[in-house]
């Protein structure tokens, strides 16, 4: 969170704040990039463009089990340095290609692959790969041997090795020979033509120093960039790399009419304002790429830590080219050859982890602004969400909260009795998340600095003092949290109680307290590109260019672990973090930051958070109602449909916008988003079982059309609907003005090719086509278009409550959408929502089945846990797992009050569970097997007496 401005802070600060794209850089402007574009404008100029680097057969060693083999890589150019190549292959078929330069002058960072993988992979033994002469060729694909990635196949391969700076020359009188023949002649016989100008350009490009606006990079090292060209010769589609405000599926930035002039640029960076179509960098990084096509989906991740710009090229609607510049650090990269999309999340998530499991209230509404500003104020705001009866599970407080802007030091004029305050929310079974952000006040009283400055674990500039830049508490510090000295320390600090010899921890705080960790990108206002001086060094004499994109991640992983660890038994953590990189899944959720209350805004939420899922981090959404501005009722009510579709949800507001809970809206708005509100609610049972596949599959909580239908080409491009997790939920909420019905494309399917799809609220049916087809969906404001896939049950819970642990005994309803055949299929997860005792075995995890049999149907319940005891949940293999565990006996009375069958062909004669007639009434209409479309015929059967946990049937004859 950044402000517009703030007199005083302006007043403190050398730089405006004014929020302009010219406080970022454009790849122009970046030495490193700069140079990367040029080798490949200079390799597409030239007919006869061959790499530079080539294998050195004789160096050639293969592992005796085949698995990896290494080799030495040498470049023409300078025969005298050497580089190693190392190639292995994962048991899932994942092949990491890693280059590295050896003895050099220095030590290039390897250490990316340490902080995102999950743990070593695992290397195979039995398969085969195929290496040429001067390109590392991966050949992949379920048909035959399509080629799939290839890299340096445009040989724009270049790691610039560390050298020594040439002396300055010196200094020569302004001898001008212009105008002088004769010395102008003498002049060009003096200039020895550079014999490696083709490849690297004739001068040295930004190789010691650079500046930007007024900021020099002292660059000590020298130039060490990498650039790499990724192709995928058979893959029509690229997309992932988050986060950017722009479409799913990444548009071209060069080559002939780009749609970008600038490459996709990876930099976390406090771009507040952001531009709502761009290749900007913003507050994260995954540097992780999905390619796809009809035929397959494969993705390459490449493990690095320091700024990335990635140049996209389609040169046909079936291929693609990329170019990967990054300005430090080693060649490491996985290719992940799929090849189905369900294969990619697996082996992806084999490397960094899933999504973890979250606390389930905290799939709730959340209620953020900045500020709520007393204790005072909270205790309003509860109280006038309770007088309307409108849900929600957590109330932030923003910078506010804190003397002076030190974290966890409690602003006691406005905040008197902080844990009375939070108590009073506990009583709710409501929870409370704080801000901690990374900036310490640089002042001896603040125990959190002093205690970080006797320990020695600030980030130190290039000369070894401490670093000091400007942020909310002013003049502040920051732990390098690389420094493994940090790590105990960190969570010691989150101890509710106290700890004793006079060192600090948070006893005015309780295990309701989770963390929002923002600003971790770094943000500092005075610093280059509002983050740390690149020079800067962490633990290890690492530079702070080298992990930059990294740095954020480390926090919020320290941040959840502090969570868990203040409980015994300890409980999941809830931490939000804004800047991120591939791994920051397993801590938490995202979200994507300073965004403005625009249309634009809301539209390309949906893209990001699609985006960011398919790149790992599922739990993600975006401010609803937008950080900036004020958005008009209208605006407001459709976002909190974005955000009641979002796998996170939550309102925040900046500082100097007009106050929007939903109790303050005008009716009908209040009404309206008092219902969002309660379906979110009511389906909260639908993304807690979506969230259970993601934490074991990687498959994503929210997926776009490409990775639920990957073989209908007239869904790879779509990014403005999209299904939630497994369920057959297929939602579109509206981002433009004044409209009252949106074009909702229908896919196709492989299998059932006109399958029937109901409108969640009024059972329309609407059915595909074999070539897909848009249909016309009423979306009056109070409307969002949401659909369910025939062949899908939905278990939801549809008692309104005023937060969702008061829902955890209440029963549930469950929605059958027959398909055209008369089936269907669901399920439903459940465990304590709060502990860890799911990773014992304390779960439920339930199949809802339809099934045609003679001519009526059979809908049966069964336990899904016992059947796939080792994917039940966190990828923990449950093989201690008992059907009457501890969690499931404290549910087991628990019923279905209601089971509500759509589609059925003609009024059922009976309807029994077990040999018991069953209370139903019968609406008829449309059949799910007929041709016409209409209101669907609606089965009730009414408190069939069926506990969750029990296997059960229900027979309609
Ligand atoms: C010095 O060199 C600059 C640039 O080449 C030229 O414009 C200028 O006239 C020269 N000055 C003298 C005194 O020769
Ligand atoms: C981060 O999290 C992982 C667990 O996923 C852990 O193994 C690692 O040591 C953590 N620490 C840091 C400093 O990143
Ligand atoms: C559906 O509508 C979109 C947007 O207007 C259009 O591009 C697409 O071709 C349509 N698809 C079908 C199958 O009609």
């Amino acid at each position: 969170m950044r402000a517009l401005c703030s007199l005083i802070l302006l007043a403190a600060l050398p730089l405006s704040l004014a929020v302009k794209s010219h406080d970022f850089k454009t790849c122009s402007q970046a030495g490193f990039c700069r140079r990367g574009r040029a080798l490949s404008a200079r390799a597409k100029e030239s007919d006869s463009w061959t790499s530079p680097y080539s294998l050195d057969a004789a160096s050639l060693a293969l592992s005796p089990d085949q698995a990896s083999f290494t080799a030495g890589v040498k470049s023409s150019l300078y025969p005298d340095i050497k580089f190693g190549l190392d190639v292995r292959i994962h048991e899932d078929g994942v092949v990491r290609v890693r280059m590295d330069e050896i003895n050099g002058l220095r030590k290039r960072y390897d250490e990316a692959a340490s902080w995102a993988l999950v743990s070593d992979p695992k290397i195979s033994h039995d398969i085969k790969w195929v290496v040429g002469k001067k390109e590392i060729r991966a050949k992949y694909g379920s048909k035959g041997f399509t080629e799939t990635v290839v890299l340096n196949g445009q040989g724009l391969l270049h790691m610039e090795h560390f050298r020594t700076k040439a002396p300055e020359p010196p200094k020569v009188e302004n001898e001008t020979t212009e105008g002088n023949p004769e010395a102008e002649a003498a002049q060009q016989v003096l200039e020895v033509p550079n014999p490696r100008a083709w490849f690297e350009g004739d001068t040295e490009d930004a190789y010691w120093e650079e500046s930007f606006s007024s900021w020099t990079d002292s660059k000590p090292k020298g130039p060490e960039s990498l650039s790499v060209d990724i192709n995928f010769p058979n893959h029509g589609h690229v997309y992932g790399i988050p986060q950017h405000a722009s479409t799913l599926s990444l548009r071209t930035t060069t080559g002939e009419n780009p749609y970008y002039t600038d490459p996709y640029r990876l930099y976390n960076a406090d771009t507040f304002e952001y531009i709502a179509d761009s290749t900007m960098s913003l507050y994260g990084s995954i540097p992780l790429m999905h390619a796809h096509s009809a035929d397959s989906t494969v993705a390459v991740f490449h493990a690095i830590g320091s700024e990335t710009w990635v140049d996209i090229e389609h040169p046909s609607s079936k291929s693609t080219r990329t170019h990967w510049i990054s300005e430090s650090g080693i060649l490491d990269i996985f290719i992940i050859p799929g090849p189905t999309p369900e294969a990619v999340f697996a082996q992806y998530s084999k490397l960094t982890g899933t999504q973890a499991n979250p606390a389930d209230w905290s799939l709730g509404y959340h209620q953020c602004r900045w500020n709520y500003v007393s204790s005072d104020d909270v205790r309003t705001l509860q109280k006038r969400f309770d007088e309307e009866d409108i849900p929600v599970d957590v109330f932030w407080l923003d910078i506010e909260y804190s003397e002076e802007h030190k974290y966890f030091i409690w602003d006691k004029k406005n905040f008197p009795d902080p844990v009375d305050m939070i108590k009073d929310v506990e009583a709710l079974e409501r929870k409370m998340v704080i801000i901690i952000d990374p900036h310490l006040k640089r002042v001896s009283s603040y125990p959190v600095y002093q205690e970080a400055v006797d320990r020695g674990l600030l980030a130190k500039q290039k000369n070894g003092n401490e670093y000091e830049g400007w942020c909310w508490s002013g003049s502040s510090a920051w732990v390098d949290f690389f420094n493994p000295g940090s790590w105990d320390w960190w969570k010691t600090l989150f101890k509710t109680n106290a700890l004793g010899d006079g060192k600090f921890s948070w006893t005015e705080s309780t295990e309701n307290v989770y963390i929002w960790n923002d600003m971790n990108e770094p943000a500092v206002f005075n610093g280059p590109e509002i983050s740390m001086p690149r020079d800067n060094v962490h633990y290890g004499g690492w530079e702070h260019r080298d992990l930059h994109n990294i740095n954020g991640m480390l926090f919020s992983n320290m941040t959840s672990q502090a969570i868990t660890a203040r409980s015994d038994p300890p409980k999941r953590p809830f931490v939000l973090t804004r800047a991120f990189y591939a791994g920051s899944q397993r801590f938490g959720a995202m979200w994507t930051g300073d965004n403005l209350g625009t249309w634009e805004h809301m539209a390309v939420g949906i893209k990001m958070v699609l985006a960011n899922s398919i790149a790992g981090f599922s739990f993600a959404g975006s401010d609803v109602g937008g950080f900036f501005g004020n958005p008009d009722p209208e605006m407001l009510v459709r976002w909190y449909h974005v955000g009641a579709f979002s796998p996170f949800f939550r309102a925040h507001a900046h500082i100097d916008t007009k106050r929007r809970e939903p109790f303050l809206l005008d009716q009908p708005y209040k009404g309206i988003v008092k219902d969002i509100l309660r379906l979110r609610y009511s389906m909260l049972p639908i993304w807690y079982t979506a969230f259970r596949e993601s934490s074991v599959t990687g498959l994503p909580v929210v997926r776009p059309h490409y990775v639920v239908f990957p073989q209908d080409e007239a869904g790879f491009a779509i990014d403005d609907q999209f299904w939630v997790g497994g369920s057959g939920l297929l939602v579109k909420p509206v981002t433009e003005k004044g409209v009252s019905e949106v074009s909702v494309y229908l896919p196709e399917d492989q299998h059932l090719h006109t399958q029937v799809y109901y409108d969640y609220f009024t059972h329309q049916t609407y059915r595909g086509s074999a070539k897909g087809k848009n249909v016309t969906v009423p979306a009056a404001l109070h409307q969002v278009p949401l659909l369910v896939r025939g062949g899908s049950i939905l278990p939801t819970r549809e008692r309104p409550r005023r937060s969702s642990p008061l829902m955890k005994k209440d029963p549930f309803t469950l929605r059958v959408a027959l398909d055209k055949a008369g089936n269907a299929r669901g399920e439903l997860y459940l465990d304590d929502g709060v502990t860890f005792s799911h990773q014992q075995g304390h779960i439920v995890w339930r199949e809802f089945k339809s099934e045609k049999q003679g001519k009526g149907f059979k809908i049966s319940s069964h336990d899904l846990a016992k059947a796939n005891p080792s994917e039940a949940v966190d990828g923990v293999a449950l093989t201690t797992y008992d059907p009457a565990n501890a969690f499931a006996r404290s549910i087991q009375d628990v019923r279905i009050e209601k089971v509500v069958v759509l589609g059925l062909p003609t009024e059922p004669s009976s309807v029994k569970i077990g040999s018991e007639d069953a209370q139903w009434e019968y609406t008829p209409g449309v059949a799910a097997s007929g041709k016409v479309d209409g209101v669907a015929s609606v089965l009730v059967i009414k408190d069939p007496k069926a506990s969750v946990i029990a296997d059960w049937q229900i027979l309609i004859a």
